[in-house]
């Protein structure tokens, strides 16, 4: 309980059957594997890494790759399914270590918890009842600080076609974390872009996408020009964090491998 817990967070790598899939011009595997490259290059001495979602593009044969791809990381990988995700077969395919889909872990002082927030074949989401109750049990019996995954967000993004693909019972969600002093964030996926603001004291997050990205603020869907990313979580023992999300662009990348870091 002495150090601190780091994680990454990763989100949306939209995995297809083919290695060459592509969505938007990006091809998603070498997308992803050029990410976790770039995290590994920068020996972050993470605990835990952590996907919100979208690990497949409808395609659930590329669970195979999130599988080969992560086992390699040599740490617990924690993950939640988005709406293009089979949350059945996501479940067959990470059943076992290093992957924990859903349900929650403790790390240090902290508990993190994973909240399912998938309608089948919707792209907007919603909290069920078992998984509201689910979430409050989870933080009723712990002592610990607690950060909180979804795939969904709760907020708007300011975006008129996101907003109206986010969490729909947000209130309920909100209710339940309003009632556990301990939550210290929320993170999400979905909107494929890098968000960052409080609520109630509340850290509240999206972390982009490890392929393409969505244009911020924007009425009509848009895809922005931006690079990769992931984000990178240091949870205190005093309950405090700090967070960033690297953006994994060819100069960053050039300058990594002139250094002398090898993957
Ligand atoms: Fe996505």
């Amino acid at each position: 309980m002495d150090a601190a817990v780091r994680l990454l967070q990763f989100s949306d790598p939209h995995l297809f059957a083919s290695p060459e899939g592509s969505l938007r011009g990006v091809p998603t595997l070498a997308s992803m594997q050029r990410v976790l490259a770039h995290a590994g290059r920068r020996r972050l001495n993470i605990d835990a890494l952590v996907c919100t979602g979208d690990i497949v593009n409808d395609e659930p044969e590329g669970y195979l790759h999130f599988a080969r791809e992560l086992a390699g990381f040599g740490k617990p990988v924690y993950c939640i399914a988005g709406n293009h995700d089979d949350p059945a077969r996501l479940r067959s395919a990470l059943s076992r270590p290093p992957f924990q889909v859903g349900g929650h872990a403790d790390l240090g002082a902290w508990r993190i918890v994973l909240v399912d927030s998938c309608v089948l074949h919707q792209a907007r989401g919603r909290v069920s009842a078992a998984e509201l109750s689910a979430l409050d049990a989870a933080l009723r019996a712990c002592e610990r600080y607690a950060m909180v995954f979804v795939h969904h967000h709760p907020v708007s993004m300011g975006s008129r076609w996101l907003d109206a693909v986010g969490i729909e019972n947000a209130d309920e969600f909100f209710r339940v974390l309003d009632a556990h002093p301990q939550v210290r964030a929320v993170s999400w996926g979905h909107v494929h872009q890098c968000f960052d603001t409080r609520r109630r004291g509340v850290r509240l997050l999206a972390t982009p996408s490890t392929c393409a990205q969505f244009l911020p603020q924007a009425n009509e869907f848009a895809v922005d020009g931006r690079p990769p990313a992931y984000r990178r979580l240091t949870l205190q023992t005093d309950g405090t964090l700090e967070t960033e999300v690297v953006w994994v662009d060819e100069a960053a990348a050039a300058l990594d491998s002139a250094s002398g870091a090898s993957a």
